[in-house]
This record gives structure tokens, sequence and C-alpha cells, in this order.
């Protein structure tokens, strides 16, 4: 089975609209349409960056795919301050993060609720980037392996396995985001072929090969290589280092 590689940077609660534009017009003058063909490359800006992000996008007819950072487990309604998934399919998103450890750990995320967002995706047309990961303490413990595939268990719970085939699902270790302490490339494979593992025992070996799985948490440029070239990990979740245009489009570029 061939996974194409898909490298997204979730630019988190940064940049403007004008400073976003910006960054695209960047990333768009340091890529060129082959490197863009050869890796899925996708931007997950703030909300409020989305219109911008697409109108840069479609106006120069980027390879560039762009979604949110979090969606609603409802579709419309009287739900201040929240957006639906059908906003952001309208927005041109195709993708949109779901239950990235900062949510589940400073909005009480649960997997209950990640699932429930998970389903809600789908059903606006959008593939989650649905996201695990250990804490340091359960790390410490050893017990990294049984959390993160009892998060997926969670995560997927009800879905369709055509479904289960298109979802992306990242691995970032809570110790390892923003802290520019990488895991090292077999703490990532550990993980990721673990997770790997557990789809193909529930769903089988089909299901199991179509998921691409992402790693994340202090990737940058310097790294990049050693991580993809761990046979479970087909890409990367990035956070500080996809807020440079320059590095961003190294890291995308991780091949050469
Ligand atoms: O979503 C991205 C991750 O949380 C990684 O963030 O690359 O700044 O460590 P980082």
């Amino acid at each position: 089975v061939t996974r194409k590689p898909i490298i997204a940077g979730n630019w988190k609660m940064n940049l403007n609209h004008y400073e976003a534009n910006l960054l695209i017009q960047k990333l768009a003058a340091s890529l060129t349409g082959e490197q863009l063909e050869a890796v899925e490359t996708v931007v997950l800006p703030p909300f409020t960056d989305l219109r911008t992000v697409q109108t840069a996008i479609e106006g120069d007819k980027l390879a560039i795919a762009y979604g949110a950072q979090d969606i609603s487990k409802h579709a419309s309604g009287a739900y201040t301050g929240e957006i639906a998934g059908s906003m952001l399919a309208k927005l041109g998103c195709t993708y949109v993060a779901i239950g990235h450890s900062e949510r589940r750990e400073y909005h009480d995320e649960t997997d209950e609720l990640v699932n429930a967002k998970i389903k809600a995706a789908f059903t606006a047309g959008l593939t989650p980037i649905f996201c695990v990961g250990e804490g340091l303490s359960i790390r410490e413990a050893s017990g990294h392996v049984a959390h993160c595939t009892a998060q997926v268990d969670a995560g997927l719970d009800g879905l369709k396995e055509d479904q289960i085939k298109q979802i992306v699902i990242a691995y970032e270790p809570v110790w390892a985001i923003g802290t520019g302490k990488t895991a090292t490339p077999e703490d990532a494979q550990e993980v990721c072929g673990a997770i790997r593992a557990r789809l193909a025992e529930k769903y089988g070996s089909d299901v199991a090969e179509a998921v691409r799985i992402q790693y994340g948490g202090s990737v940058k440029a310097a790294n990049i290589a050693s991580i993809m070239a761990k046979p479970d990990v087909d890409g990367a979740l990035v956070g500080g280092a996809a807020l440079d245009a320059e590095e961003f489009a190294s890291i995308v570029r991780f091949k050469e």
C-alpha cells in the first residue's frame, strides 16, 4: 500500500488575516507544483483567517489544502461561539483537527466529545485529523501505547469502515509539543505502529493500511526526514515550525 505523505501545519492561535495571507504567499513562493503534488500539504489557520486563506489558495490555484482547528459537534442552532462543520465546508475546508491535546487539556474535551466531533466532521464532508497522545506521567509509567490505542478506540467508536479509511490520525506526545523535545523516530514508530496494529485488529488490515498516521511534537526541517523514514509514520502535524514559511516548506520537501 502506498499512503501519500501528509504534512499539516497547525497555526494554533497565531496570525491575524493579514499575516495569514502573507504566510500563504510566502509558502506558495517556496514550493513548486511538483513538491506539492508529492506531499499533501495542509494548513490549519484560526477560524478568522479561513476566508483569507481560501481566497489566496483558490486565487492562485495552489495545491494546498486547509481546514479548521476545531468544529462544533452540533450541526447548527443556538450554540453561541461555536462553528459548524457545514460552515467550514462552505469555505472550502477539507480537513479539521479534532481532539488536539490543547483542546483536551484547556477545554475539557473528552473522548466522547471528540467522537461526536469526528462524526460531525464526516456529516459535513470534512476529513478529521484526529489527535491522540499521552502526557509525561503516562509516558514515564510506560502507559503510552495503551493510552493512545484507547483514545483511538474511543474516537472511532461507531464510525463506518470507509470513514475510518479516510481519517488521518495524529500521534502527538504531549511532552513533545512546543517543548523542543522531539520524540525519537523510534518513539514515534512505536506508537504509530501500535495504532495501526490496533486498527488492523479491530477493522482488518485493509482499513489499517489505508489510514494515514502523523507524528506531531517539535517537528522541524532538521528532524522530519528521520521521522518520516519510519514505516508507520505517514506525515507530521507541525505547530511552531509551521509559522515560518521557509521552515515549513523545508519540512514539506523532506524527501529532498
Ligand atoms: O499541532 C501541532 C502540535 O501540537 C505540535 O506543535 O510543533 O509546536 O511542537 P509543535
